[in-house]
């Protein structure tokens, strides 16, 4: 299934060569028995399941379960572990103060990655990356408290009371929960959001060698606990190239929409590549034909929108983006076809998320894949620090003349 591969330790100490890769277009930076990806047949798999089957089949703990331990649970295995992470959803009253600090106008990434790095203090005795039970422990409690905390971040940004977890809740219904119910009325969850959340972060989950899962690994080869690994990798993770991009993309059809631009100026504007105009949610490093996590996110728009009532102009401009790129030669030459973010947008505006809290929503989806990343780099005796080369192109020696 993987291309050739040349490993380059071995060459580079008989040489001396060092290779200039930039963005890592071509070197791979481990093995790993995760997540594949044929990026021109446009083929996902998580642990050699097709990602199609899973998004149909499965629920978001069953599929972190498989990426995390390698095969799929039993029954009993399953409610074991969706029983573990109910019981581990409060936080630490301390913690749940952190919030105080925060202004309401600070970005939910940005909480989230910090309040991530906060919790592994109150921790210290179960770190340890060499000791088993401790990495079981931070990965219960990152899956428990990682939605939490999101949700605590978002009522923050509202000004509204933050609700303790219900743990007679599922994950999801949980989750939506802590978002929109209030200390006024009891919430009722709508399955049609309840479902297609739950679809949406299972096609999160991993995404192999990504930004995030690279720094997540980076830091963990160092030997750095599983938490603040997990909070740099959230932090790789908001940049508008990255996840960033499903707000992006929503800031970007809006702006179409309120300027009243037609579409086919603004692509021209993109293909004459203006200053800071992209198509967002357009163009992937790896895939080269169609997202298949785009193609599933696409169905889903139509079916949940329709399912809520929902008429969203935003979407009827997505779509006509999407038809006039696929049908240019500028996306044609360059095989740029829309990316997961491009749709996600409007089915989380049309569950009733802010644009802000989207890349929140992909942080939740990918913890399972960043935990399984972490702990496959953490358990593998050949892992090494890793540490890039560079090719100095700065002044040569100077003399500071004193
Ligand atoms: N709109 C317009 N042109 C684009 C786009 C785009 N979205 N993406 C790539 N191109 C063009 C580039 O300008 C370049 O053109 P050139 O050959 O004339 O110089 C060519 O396509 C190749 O692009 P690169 O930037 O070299 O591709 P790279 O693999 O480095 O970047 C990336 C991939 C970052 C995803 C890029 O396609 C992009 O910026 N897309 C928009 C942001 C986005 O949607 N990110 C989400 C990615 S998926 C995810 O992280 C979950």
């Amino acid at each position: 299934q993987g291309a050739s591969s040349l490993d380059i330790s071995s060459l580079t100490r008989q040489t001396g060569l060092t290779t200039l890769d930039n963005g890592f277009v071509n070197t791979a930076s481990t093995k790993s028995a995760i997540t594949f990806i044929d990026g021109d047949k446009g083929i996902l798999r998580y642990r050699g399941y097709p990602i199609e089957q899973l998004a149909q089949h499965s629920s978001y703990l069953e599929v972190a379960w498989l990426l995390i331990y390698g095969e799929l649970p039993t029954a009993d295995q399953l409610a074991t572990f969706d029983e573990t992470i109910r019981r581990h959803t409060l936080l630490h009253e301390d913690l749940r103060r952190f919030f105080d600090a925060v202004p309401h106008t600070a970005h939910p990434m940005t909480t989230l990655s910090s309040a991530v790095s906060a919790l592994a203090t109150y921790y210290e005795d179960v770190l340890d990356p060499n000791d088993p039970e401790a990495v079981e422990a931070s990965t219960i409690r990152l899956l428990a408290k990682l939605p939490v905390i999101a949700a605590f971040a978002y009522k923050k940004t509202i000004g509204q009371a933050m609700l303790y977890p219900d743990n007679s809740l599922s994950f999801v219904d949980n989750f939506l929960r802590l978002n929109f119910g209030t200390m006024a009325e009891p919430y009722q969850v709508d399955p049609i959001v309840s479902k297609a959340l739950e679809r949406l972060l299972i096609l999160h989950e991993d995404h192999e060698q990504n930004a995030s899962a690279s720094t997540v690994r980076l830091v963990a080869s160092t030997e750095a606990n599983m938490f603040v690994s997990i909070s740099a990798g959230i932090a790789a993770l908001s940049g508008p190239l990255h996840g960033g991009a499903n707000e992006a993309v929503l800031t970007m059809l809006a702006r179409i929409r309120d300027s009243g631009e037609s579409v086919s100026t603004f692509v021209e504007r993109v293909k004459k590549k203006e200053e800071g105009v992209r198509l967002m949610g357009f163009g992937h490093r790896v895939y080269k034909s169609y997202d298949p996590r785009a193609r599933l996110v696409k169905e889903s728009a139509d079916e949940v929108l329709d399912g809520l009532g929902v008429h969203d102009p935003l979407l009827d401009l997505a779509r006509e983006l999407e038809q006039i790129a696929l049908e240019d030669d500028y996306f044609i030459e360059r095989r740029l076809y829309p990316n997961v973010d491009f749709y996600t947008g409007v089915l989380y505006r049309a569950m009733g998320f802010p644009p802000r809290m989207f890349t929140v929503l992909f942080a939740i989806g990918r913890l399972p894949g960043w935990i399984a990343h972490w702990r496959e780099s953490n358990a593998d005796a050949t892992t090494k620090i890793g540490r890039p080369q560079q090719l100095y192109v700065g002044p040569a020696e100077r003399d500071l003349g004193r």
